[in-house]
């Protein structure tokens, strides 16, 4: 009678016991399967804040380096700032033998050899970028000079922005799988460097092989 009774009560109600608990237990698996998918979407989507190497650096002008002046070093990017033009050509910044285009506008240079990855440093004496590793030398445009680099250095994307630091002016031209140096528009207040968007450098021929004086 008391069965009869209970089957009554969960006939009555819509649900029986069981399939309340079933119920209960899918509703159970469903939220922790999407905790776990979302967790997981929010490990692998990087998010770098602004000033922090991987996410984005917004420089006010008087920050780039006069042109074809040395590089200016920033430490917590890992990255070199030039400024180019090979149409005035001075012992940093000179055009190679094949060189069929001037080089002009602001490049931002990764601060790791593409050899074996150490950190190289401009060395204002010989007016280049040396490797204290295993001797590869690079032009002030990031170029290789001397091997054993196997290209020449990586670069950042470059944007030009407005002065309300949102507008963007002009952004690194893309030459392939490169980034091209930018000349900044005469409007420019602001220059963005993205370390999250990196392009390899150019397996050109290295300048010493034009100099003949390889070691
Ligand atoms: S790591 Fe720079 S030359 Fe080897």
């Amino acid at each position: 009678m008391a069965n009869q009774a209970v089957s009554v009560n969960e006939a009555g109600s819509g649900v029986t016991r069981r399939e309340f608990l079933y119920y209960i237990w899918g509703a159970s698996i469903v939220l922790f399967a999407a905790q776990t998918v979302g967790l997981l979407i929010w490990f692998l989507i990087p998010r770098f804040r602004e000033g922090e190497f991987g996410g984005q650096f917004i420089l006010p002008l008087e920050a780039v380096p006069g042109v074809n002046a040395e590089p200016a070093n920033f430490p917590d990017g890992r990255f070199w700032l030039t400024n180019l033009n090979t149409d005035e050509p001075n012992e940093n910044m000179y055009p190679a033998p094949e060189d069929n285009l001037p080089i002009i506008g602001v490049v931002a240079l990764y601060k790791v050899c593409t050899h074996l990855g150490c950190i190289y440093s401009w060395t204002p004496a010989n007016h280049r970028f040396e490797c204290p590793c295993h001797g590869s030398k690079y032009r002030l445009d990031g170029r290789r000079i001397e091997t054993p680099a196997p290209r020449s250095l990586d670069r950042f994307q470059v944007l030009a922005l407005a002065e309300d630091k949102s507008t963007v002016l002009a952004e690194s031209p893309e030459d392939g799988d490169h980034y091209d140096a930018l000349v900044l528009p005469s409007d420019t207040a602001f220059v963005s460097v993205n370390t999250g968007l990196r392009k390899l450098g150019l397996k050109q021929t290295p300048l010493c092989v034009f100099a003949g004086n390889c070691p």
